[in-house]
């Protein structure tokens, strides 16, 4: 079979190339003889993706730097870049030990997720190297080092391994060297490589263009820290010839997140990791190591990218066997009253909102409405003291209700309705506190059979100097998700680290923020999330799995709760984002006088939240997306199309159906005068009967969208 791992001598470097790595092998070649560059065939290798499309060349230079380079067909994608971990101490490069090659086949099955089965295929290859220096000064021990890369049809991977060896059981890594040189300059979606929030809003620019810094110091962020010209991933670009790639990792588990600098003049992407002010290095590997996987997911068009289950596919199977108990739902909640400011999470205030009438009420509209559950927000005690104070530990209590909440009767007054709870730590980033109180709290909830929890992480880390997106907080959140595991409980957290594909090996870990999601509507002061934001975060943030973004607001302009603020979508693009923004549990999140009596609610109502497939049938980064997504279980399609400023016809194909079946098909669309900026948006509802091969005409106002429910009639 073709396609598997070669050995092949390179074509030649271009010498016009500007990228440093390059020119120093480059010059390292002209300043010593011919001789010197025809490195023997066991110093470079060459893995093909399975469909042949996609070769990565992995070499070592004459000074032992590993590098590789990637191409389509004749098509640089990456040039060639170097890797490489620095402990501190020097090396004089490493020796290049031998190279297996494998290719992995398999099918598995999403417990819950955009789609039952998927497909994994990539060839592999392991580059054993060792440095011929000693790591320790004092020490007669070489490094030993394993570089693993995998190539599928949909992009590369790589990931550094370092096996136990002799004394040193422990690697204090400075920083990690993975560069990802581009060849030429490209358009990006970028968000600034910030060690402590996701919060921001996309950028558009080139590479070249890029300047994190100057989205330092954004008002409405509870703890910003920018310290490089770097990006947050997953990082997509769309080059001129129309390939995107997005850069991204997998499988993090007990390492920093990897920001990537950006060196705006040579075009050269590299690992930044997130650090921290407590300690001189960047990770404590304790050995046997290997790092997340770093990767640059390849296609042709952005809707390949949302498509590519490339970052499920990188993690482990599932530790988890089990995770039956949880059942996907939409759930309502005691929140946006909150972030309108109608209640508040404290009791002091005198406004609360998470009282036993409020919530039981809240409870009997979820129940009328066949909504699985509900999340009280501002249930326990600490919320007169969490944001805005330094002292923060030892204040929020995991177990303990303010007086005018009865938890364990809220609990079994929804179960009579068929309303699960869903329950919510807030832990103000006091995380020794959450910690201490972690089995505690998880007790609780299994002993009660609330078996999912929102976490949140607002405010600076305690201890100082901490970020949440250093090791410290990746080791803080996997022992949530274990712990979590251990009591049955499904974790959806806010103010996260990235999900990076875990939830393959931890199907407990169901969804995440880590974006500017709606609340930012309600009381941001630069005009809240404008249109576009959706139609980016699909083809960027989404990279990296279930999103809570809390979609579905009805009462767009706010009105008379905040004045100032209004969501910039129409009604229906909110409909639309209950298909096209995935997450196993969708909130229902506006105040029940804004759903009752309106026709669109109906959609809300039927929209599934467990799909059998997906399709990203169109979209562009940050213009447009359209999904079609089959519900797991049965043969309903749900379609939902967002556009961001500009108004869009659409003519969509509905190839995806069952041939010979008809389909009674509901169009939730914006009325011919909607627009974003118009409050409220108007919108139509038509029913039309279509079958496979027809076509679905859908017109999107600026700032709209469309969403569909198929469902077979005969
Ligand atoms: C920030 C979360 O994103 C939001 O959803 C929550 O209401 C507040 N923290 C309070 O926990
Ligand atoms: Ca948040």
């Amino acid at each position: 079979m073709s396609g598997g791992p070669s050995h092949s001598p390179f074509p030649p470097f271009s010498v016009g190339c500007a990228k440093f790595e390059a020119m120093r092998y480059f010059l390292f070649c002209a300043l010593s003889t011919a001789f010197a560059c025809s490195k023997p065939q066991s110093q470079q290798v060459t893995l093909s993706s399975p469909d042949t499309q996609l070769q990565a060349q992995i070499f070592l230079t004459a000074d032992g730097t590993p590098m590789y380079r990637l191409l389509r067909g004749e098509t640089v994608l990456i040039d060639s870049s170097a890797l490489g971990l620095d402990f501190g101490a020097a090396t004089n490069g490493w020796e290049w030990q031998g190279v297996q090659t494998d290719s992995i086949r398999e099918t598995w099955e999403m417990p819950w997720g955009e789609q039952r089965v998927v497909e994994n295929h990539a060839n592999s290859l392991a580059l054993r190297l060792r440095s011929a220096t000693a790591l320790q000064p004092n020490s007669k021990q070489d490094l030993q080092m394993t570089l693993h890369f995998r190539l599928s049809n949909d992009g590369l991977a790589f990931r550094y391994e370092l096996p136990a060896q002799g004394k040193d059981s422990v690697l204090y890594l400075r920083e990690e060297h993975s560069a990802f040189n581009l060849p030429s300059d490209a358009t990006a979606w970028w968000l600034p490589g910030d060690w402590d929030i996701n919060e921001h809003l996309y950028a558009r620019s080139a590479v070249s263009q890029i300047n994190a810094l100057s989205k330092r110091n954004h008002p409405n962020l509870a703890q910003t820290h920018i310290p490089h010209n770097a990006v947050l991933t997953p990082f997509t670009l769309r080059r001129a010839d129309g390939i995107h790639l997005a850069f991204h990792e997998a499988s993090l588990v007990d390492y920093p997140e990897m920001t990537l600098g950006v060196d705006t003049v040579n075009l050269r992407l590299h690992s930044i990791l997130v650090g921290s002010d407590n300690t001189p290095y960047k990770a404590e590997m304790r050995l046997p190591f290997k790092t997340p996987w770093r990767v640059v997911m390849v296609s042709e068009n952005a809707a390949g990218l949302l498509a590519s289950r490339l970052i499920d596919n990188l993690n482990e199977p599932a530790k988890l066997a089990d995770v039956s108990w949880f059942k996907p739902t939409k759930y309502v909640g005691m929140w946006w009253q909150m972030h309108l400011g109608i209640n508040s999470w404290e009791m002091a205030s005198g406004k609360h909102g998470a009282t036993t009438a409020r919530v039981k009420a809240l409870i009997d509209f979820a129940a009328e409405n066949g909504i699985g559950a509900i999340l009280v927000e501002g249930w326990n005690t600490g919320w007169e003291h969490w944001i805005g104070f330094e002292d923060r530990e030892g204040v929020f209590d995991f177990v303990t209700p303010y007086a005018d909440y009865d938890l364990e009767g809220i609990v079994s007054y929804g179960r009579a309705k068929g309303v699960e709870l869903i329950m919510h730590h807030e832990t103000s980033s006091a995380v020794t506190t959450y910690d201490q109180q972690l089995d505690t709290a998880y007790r609780l909830m299994d002993r009660l059979g609330i078996r999912a929890v929102k976490t949140g992480y607002v405010g600076k880390i305690i201890p100082k100097g901490e970020y949440h997106h250093g090791q410290y907080m990746v080791r803080h959140h996997h022992r949530v998700i274990e712990k979590a595991a251990q009591y049955r409980v499904a974790v959806n957290a806010h103010e996260p680290i990235k999900g990076a594909g875990i939830r393959r090996t931890w199907p407990n870990v169901i969804s995440r923020e880590g974006l500017r999601g709606q609340e930012f509507n309600a009381w941001s002061s630069d005009g809240g999330n404008p249109p576009n934001h959706l139609p980016t975060v699909a083809f960027t943030r989404l990279l990296d799995g279930p999103i809570d973004y809390t979609p579905g607001i009805f009462n767009l302009s706010l009105k008379p709760h905040k004045p100032n603020n209004q969501v910039n979508t129409t009604l229906a693009h909110q409909l639309a984002l209950y298909v096209v923004i995935y997450s196993p549990i969708q909130m229902v999140p506006d105040l029940p006088e804004h759903y009752r009596g309106h026709p669109a609610f109906q959609f809300i109502k039927d929209v599934a939240v467990d799909w059998e497939q997906s399709r990203v049938l169109a979209g562009e980064v940050g213009e447009y997306a359209v999904l079609a997504r089959q519900e797991r279980g049965g043969d309903r399609w749900f379609l939902g199309a967002i556009t961001g400023y500009d108004a869009r016809q659409l003519d969509l194909p509905l190839d995806f159906l069952t041939s010979g079946k008809k389909y009674r098909v509901v169009v939730y669309e914006d009325a011919p005068d909607a627009h974003w900026q118009n409050k409220p948006a108007a919108y139509n509802i038509r029913s039309l009967t279509l079958q496979k091969g027809d076509r679905l005409q859908l017109s999107l106002a600026p700032g709209g969208g469309a969403a569909v429910s198929l469902e077979v009639v005969d």
